[in-house]
């Protein structure tokens, strides 16, 4: 709680007012993902999922621009824009997806199959989408996908994306890589049967990075943003949601007044990573100008054309 000149009631500045001050003084913006803790997300100028935040960096004419995520988030931010300071509140905060596929697999799957096209989810380091043809999201990889020229596709990393994309666009043979998100195939399709029963009428929205089981569950698939959507355009007052428990902050806030409830499987999915990141990092990371990122200048610019690739073909 504060006074009327920004510093709480006990005297002492609260964070929200010394990030806006850091804010000000190196002309920054915060952009949150869904999953990070909501004292995070209402610290920031803007709240996004993947490709949002992706398709904002470009067109942001801040001097620094602090993302509230993980490390490939910061990196495509980087890459979209590599003349701002793009700063990391938790530089450790990784996604372990993000590791599961490799150089020297892509190479390999090419050398097999001539003319296939490689498409990489973001949630991959910089190495992986510089040895792709386009990089997609949750919310464009079908279109993205289904829009390529090669009849063949080999989809990294993540295997249960890859599948949804594979059932959405049978004209493609999509070529599947061992990759998965902890967080999503910890949800089982016996949890999510059981809430159903117990709640008989509640549609589940689920995210594409869920296993083959799980989204046979579901009523509606797709990236955070949409299923916060479908969640606010839809009748129902009981509505199951299948993926990371960061985003109920937005779901209560985008549904406010209509007087839903929203539940998430037995052990609620946290992300770690996207959890560790608090106010005092985002204070001070813009107070420290620290946790800078930097992408290998030998990777940087197929990386870039890939991400660039996917912007032209989900039309911006
Ligand atoms: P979205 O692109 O849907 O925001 O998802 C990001 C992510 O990391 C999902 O686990
Ligand atoms: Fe990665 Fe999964 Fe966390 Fe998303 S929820 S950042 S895919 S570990």
């Amino acid at each position: 709680m504060t006074d009327g000149n920004g510093t709480g009631l006990s005297g002492q500045v609260s964070i929200a007012d010394e990030v806006e001050e850091l804010k000000r003084r190196r002309n920054a913006v915060v952009l949150a993902h869904y999953y990070v803790p909501g004292e995070v997300q209402d610290l920031a100028d803007h709240v996004g999922d993947s490709f949002y935040l992706a398709k904002l960096a470009c067109t942001l004419d801040a001097d620094v621009i602090v993302l509230a995520g993980v490390a490939f988030m910061g990196e495509s931010a980087k890459l979209l824009n590599p003349e701002r300071t793009v700063l990391l509140p938790e530089p450790a905060a990784d996604c372990p997806m993000a590791h599961m596929a490799s150089v020297a697999e892509v190479a390999k799957v090419r050398r097999e199959h001539p003319g296939v096209a490689v498409a990489c989810y973001v949630n991959s380091t910089a190495e992986l989408k510089a040895a792709s043809d386009v990089c997609v999201t949750s919310s464009n990889a079908a279109r993205i996908v289904s829009g390529l020229a090669a009849d063949e596709v080999y989809f990294i990393p993540d295997m249960n994306l890859g599948r949804y994309v594979a059932e959405k666009v049978p004209e493609k043979h999509v070529i599947l890589n061992q990759g998965w998100c902890p967080r999503h195939v910890g949800i089982s399709p016996e949890e999510v049967r059981s809430l159903a029963r117990e709640h008989p009428g509640a549609p589940v929205l689920a995210h594409p990075e869920c296993t083959p089981e799980v989204l046979d569950e579901a009523d509606f698939v797709g990236s955070t943003s949409q299923i916060i959507e479908q969640a606010r355009e839809s009748d129902a007052r009981e509505l199951i949601i299948l993926t990371v428990v960061g985003v109920a902050h937005e779901l209560e806030r985008a549904c406010a007044g209509q007087g839903k409830r929203f539940l998430f499987p037995g052990h609620p999915p946290i992300c770690p990573n996207m959890a560790s990141v608090t106010p005092e990092k985002v204070r001070d990371c813009l107070r420290d100008m620290s946790g800078a990122v930097e992408v290998d200048a030998a990777c940087a610019p197929a990386a870039r054309r890939a991400l660039e690739r996917m912007l032209e073909l989900a039309g911006r």
